[in-house]
């Protein structure tokens, strides 16, 4: 068995796509009908058996720890009101997790965020969720790549098929199909201008081996002057079989407006007790 049970969710990005409402408030806190962003990837870590949760934050993003800490005087109030519902669902996020918490001191890129979570990582295996990127599945999408892990022992991502005309705002795969979902990475490409080597963009998940933390200490700057993830990985690529893996269930891009949208749609669709409304509503307003 391998020991793999950290997860690292870098949160210290500016979220520019989303100004002029992620100014001050972190994207991560964003609500997805009644939870924020940033909790259903905690969740999906914690049901794919992931237990130390390292988040990388900077100045301004407080919030996302305060949300999972415990809030006495709310508490206290609900109590004396006899609100006890609310006060269940207050501390069932209190109890959900025990946060590391790094400050990534600039905004350098996701390379060298996820660098900054080297001490609280140590010499384990270790995944990365990017939070925005949040997925509807049936089984969580860290879960299915973490069988994976276990079988190989080898780094591994997350794929997902995009049209032609979308591969040049991803980074591309290239290789070939190593049996059920699991596809043989030989090479990748940060968004492709052209002659894309597939249609397997790389979304935010990941499974690494602390051998990335030297890998991404040697990366030069890179795109937007960034220190960037995928220049580390594809080093990575050069040193022994490295899988991605075509998971089941939709992603959304919640860190931007149209994609949040969609996910806000969809996810209220589902809700037990706001979804029939909600889709009566929908249907009033189709005419
Ligand atoms: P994104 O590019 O999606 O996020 O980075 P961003 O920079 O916050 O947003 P935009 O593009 O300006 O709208 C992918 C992930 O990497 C994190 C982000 O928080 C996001 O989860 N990130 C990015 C960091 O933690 N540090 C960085 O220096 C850059």
């Amino acid at each position: 068995m391998t020991n793999l049970r950290t997860c690292v969710f870098p949160c210290a990005g500016f979220g520019t796509r989303f100004f002029p409402a992620t100014k001050v408030i972190p994207k991560e806190m964003l609500p997805l009908v009644d939870k924020p962003i940033i909790q259903y990837g905690i969740e999906e870590a914690l049901a794919s058996g992931f237990d130390k949760i390292v988040v990388i934050s900077s100045k301004g993003k407080d919030a996302i720890l305060d949300h999972f800490d415990r809030t006495s005087e709310l508490e206290r109030s609900l109590k004396e009101r006899s609100k006890q519902d609310l006060l269940d669902a207050v501390d069932a996020v209190s109890r959900m997790v025990d946060i590391i918490a790094v400050r990534q001191k600039e905004a350098l890129g996701l390379g060298h965020a996820v660098l900054s979570a080297a001490d609280a990582v140590g010499r384990e295996p270790f995944a990365v969720v990017l939070p925005d990127d949040v997925i509807l599945a049936e089984e969580p999408c860290l879960l299915q790549m973490r069988r994976v892990f276990e079988e190989t022992g080898r780094p591994v991502v997350a794929l997902m098929e995009v049209s032609p005309e979308e591969t040049s705002r991803y980074g591309i795969v290239g290789g070939e199909m190593a049996g059920g979902r699991r596809f043989r990475i030989r090479d990748m490409v940060e968004k492709p201008k052209q002659n894309a080597p597939s249609k397997l963009a790389i979304i935010g998940r990941y499974i690494l081996p602390p051998d990335i933390f030297p890998l991404i200490q040697k990366t030069e700057k890179g795109a937007g002057g960034e220190i960037q993830l995928t220049d580390a990985l594809r080093a990575l690529v050069d040193e022994g079989d490295f899988y991605g893996y075509i998971f089941e269930g939709k992603r959304y891009d919640a860190g931007e407006k149209l994609g949040y949208l969609k996910a806000t749609v969809d996810y209220a669709l589902r809700h037990p007790d706001l979804g029939p409304d909600f889709r009566r509503y929908l249907d009033s307003i189709h005419g």
